[in-house]
């Protein structure tokens, strides 16, 4: 039977590093002030996230979604030993747009020069769930024989849309850019344990007001009724979260999405190598792995020094750990992811 294979993994991260120390200086142009410009610390994020550090696009301008998700692309298909010609279909995920419509898949697939007619063009809206979204779409595009090479990226420029005032600081604290991306595509094996072994979504709209930006709200007239200039009323274009609502929602969500992965398969924490949830906060991980029962030698983190990249989180970890000398070919990945939405999933597979 056809069962869909991981081809490649790829990621990138720009390269100016933000530690802790800068964060209370920073403005909304990212520049280290003299003075302090938000009432927060190195000792508040990393006790209560885990992040000691992140990573920002130029502030320039230069560098926008589509950007990141190119290179992360592009090792992806090294990886994989593949031409972007040979992507039959992209599916991007992404709460940090180059724009508001068309989606970043198409200015990625232009970028990647596959631009044309040949390759499909999908835009998924599921924030940190993004990976796990993504990844049960390409493997029914690829087992029901829709697309052959699926290329499947989360990518964040974040830095672009934080407050960075105390009164943002509850999110602007944890987000940092970047993107992960996987190639995938089809492989004839009877082998229940090769390739996407599961992969399981969930969501509850109930929650959606828990973690939102709206920018503006299309469904109103004037659709943009602020004055955009003005930072200290505006709350609109800035994410908005009720952290506590959210950290314990994503906890139980968490449990359960890995209980009903292991449930499902058959799987034993002895079968699988390694545990890669969403990176939102450090205590997350932690708890999660303590409720499910996971070995804490398994739990792969890059929250530490790159924060919430949403979207691409899982590849982007993955792919660290696979930099490190520890993730290999071949080892059984579990991911369990929990975003805005709520949405949320867990997925199985042999990388
Ligand atoms: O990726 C999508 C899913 N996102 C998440 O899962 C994030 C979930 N939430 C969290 O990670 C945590 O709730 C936070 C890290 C956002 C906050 O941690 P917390 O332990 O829940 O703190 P809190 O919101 O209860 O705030 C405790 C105190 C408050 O002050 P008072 O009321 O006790 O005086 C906050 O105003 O910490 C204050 N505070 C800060 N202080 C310094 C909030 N943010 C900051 C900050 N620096 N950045």
């Amino acid at each position: 039977m056809i069962r869909t294979k991981i081809l490649g993994l790829g990621s990138y991260v720009p390269d100016r590093v933000v530690p802790n120390s800068e964060i209370p200086y920073l403005n909304d142009r990212h520049e280290v002030c003299a003075e302090q410009q938000t009432d927060t610390s190195h000792e508040w994020i990393e006790q209560r996230s885990g992040i000691r550090e992140r990573r920002y696009v130029p502030n320039d301008g230069s560098v926008g979604c589509s950007d990141l998700a190119l290179i992360a692309s592009q090792r992806a298909l090294e990886d994989a030993g593949l031409r972007a010609d040979e992507v039959d279909c992209i599916i991007l995920g992404s709460l940090s747009p180059d724009i508001h419509f068309p989606g970043t898949a198409v200015f990625l697939q232009e970028k990647l020069g596959i631009s044309g007619g040949g390759c499909a063009c999908f835009d998924i809206r599921q924030q940190c769930s993004s990976f796990v979204y993504g990844l049960q779409m390409a493997d029914a595009f690829v087992r029901t024989g829709a697309y052959q090479r699926v290329l499947l990226v989360g990518s964040e420029v974040h830095s672009h849309s934080l407050d960075f005032t105390t009164r943002g600081r509850d999110v602007m604290v944890l987000f940092g850019d970047g993107a992960g991306a996987v190639v995938v595509g089809p492989v004839e094996s009877d082998d229940p344990r090769e390739g996407v072994i599961h992969t399981q979504c969930h969501a509850d709209g109930s929650g959606a007001w828990d973690l939102y930006m709206k920018v503006f709200e299309i469904s109103h007239a004037p659709f943009v009724w602020y004055d955009a200039r003005d930072r200290e009323e505006n709350q609109t274009m800035y994410p908005q979260m009720k952290g506590k609502k959210v950290f314990m929602n994503a906890v139980k969500r968490m449990v359960e999405a890995t209980q009903q992965a292991l449930h499902t398969t058959g799987l034993s924490w002895d079968d699988i190598d390694w545990f890669v949830p969403h990176q939102a906060n450090l205590r997350i991980n932690q708890k999660v792995a303590e409720l499910a029962r996971i070995p804490s030698e398994k739990v792969l983190n890059t929250i530490e020094i790159y924060g919430n990249t949403t979207a691409a989180t899982v590849p982007l970890t993955l792919d660290y750990h696979r930099q490190q000398g520890r993730a290999k070919r071949g080892d059984l990945v579990l991911s369990t992811v929990f975003g805005s939405g709520y949405t949320w999933g867990s997925t199985v597979f042999r990388f």
